[in-house]
């Protein structure tokens, strides 16, 4: 069954969002460097993982790219949700300096878990890049070291997050405005 075609109110604008990922890509360049690992985590973060490698590039960074697909269970509003891996990276992280990105930040628990899990591994260094940060959220202690926007507490769709796995191609990131 196809998605209805919903009233969608825009929040961040494709060229909002297309400036941000230039800038965001300019902080990321000066505090990492050239040589880093970007794993970006799916499904959500596939759109904006894909532009913001080539903003990176323009800023000089020259990334090697993985995938790790994360799935949290339980009630997200519990705290014993945990996260698992559902696929795992090709990569070795030992030694690398490994920038994590996903689409949205909520109670924290799945960028704390990916982030302690590649330090384990032996990473150097991770940092965790995120587009959107619902601070309202947040149940875990954790930060992201780069943030595209601050989110209100309203369930967004697009630029790759989904509503019931549509909606991820919309280009800008919206809410879904009750008729
Ligand atoms: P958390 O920080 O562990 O709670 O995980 C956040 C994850 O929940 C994200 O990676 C998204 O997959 C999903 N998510 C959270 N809020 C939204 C939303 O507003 N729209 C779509 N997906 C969301
Ligand atoms: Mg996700």
């Amino acid at each position: 069954m196809a998605a209805s075609e919903p009233i969608v109110e825009v929040l961040f604008s494709s060229a909002d969002i297309s400036t941000r990922n230039t800038e965001l890509a300019e902080e990321i360049a000066k505090d990492m460097g050239s040589d880093i690992l970007v794993i970006a985590v799916l499904k959500g973060s596939f759109v904006f993982a894909a532009d913001l490698i080539r903003a990176l590039h323009y800023a000089g960074v020259r990334p090697q790219i993985d995938f790790m697909a994360l799935s949290s269970y339980g009630d997200k509003t519990i705290s014993s949700g945990t996260v698992v891996i559902t696929r795992d990276i090709v990569d070795t992280v030992k030694g690398r300096k490994v920038l994590l990105i996903d689409d949205i930040l909520e109670s924290g628990r799945t960028m704390e878990f990916a982030a302690n899990e590649l330090l384990e591994r032996g990473a150097a260094e991770v940092k965790t890049c995120l587009m959107l940060d619902k601070k309202e959220k947040r149940i875990v202690d954790f930060q992201a070291d780069f943030v595209g926007f601050d989110c209100p507490d309203l369930f967004v769709i697009g630029y790759g997050l989904d509503f019931a796995h549509y909606y991820r191609e919309l280009p800008y990131i919206g809410h879904i405005v009750d008729e």
